[in-house]
């Protein structure tokens, strides 16, 4: 689906704390596949779709709070790995909640499969959904359900099409 006649939607991934070191870290659980392979795919994604993408990865949550700030008014949805955050950020969380755009959590490993403290996520509750344990294809598969909800939100927008 690309969406037609209108201007492409512009889309925010956030990425937290260490997935600058995918790769690197962790392969058994993380996967082999680098920050950077997984951005140039969702860049590809994002073309066949017709979305254009801003993507940021910090490791700090005030900055991950001042990106979801900055959506407000330029996005139209934000696909998240918040990452240790996950378990930990009311602030993150709050800030998902204030600019109310749709939010796709996306997780690399199944974080209900693993530790007690990873399978509480404070940014599900805030999320339209959440993708978990499919390794790096985990956030395609968020993107294009992010975009398919930014379109029908867009066309669902006063004097869309009428
Ligand atoms: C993670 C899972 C988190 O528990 C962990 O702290 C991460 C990555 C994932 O993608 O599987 O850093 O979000």
């Amino acid at each position: 689906m690309k969406s037609e006649g209108s201007p492409p939607p512009q889309l925010l991934v956030l990425h937290g704390p260490n997935l600058n070191l995918l790769g690197l870290r962790e392969p058994g659980i993380y996967g082999s596949q680098t920050l950077d392979f997984i951005n140039r795919s969702l860049h590809e994604l994002a073309g066949e779709l017709g979305c254009i993408l801003t993507i940021i990865q910090s490791n700090h949550e005030g900055v991950m709070v001042d990106a979801i700030h900055a959506a407000l008014g330029a996005a139209k949805g934000i696909l998240i790995n918040p990452a240790a955050y996950t378990h930990t950020s009311v602030a993150i969380r709050d800030a998902l909640a204030a600019v109310a755009l749709p939010t796709v959590e996306v997780h690399l490993s199944n974080i209900h499969r693993r530790e007690e403290f990873r399978q509480r996520s404070y940014i599900a509750p805030v999320a339209v959904g959440q993708i978990s344990g499919f390794g790096a294809d985990g956030y395609l598969l968020g993107l294009r359900a992010l975009f398919t909800i930014a379109i029908k939100r867009l066309s669902e927008e006063p004097g869309c099409g009428t």
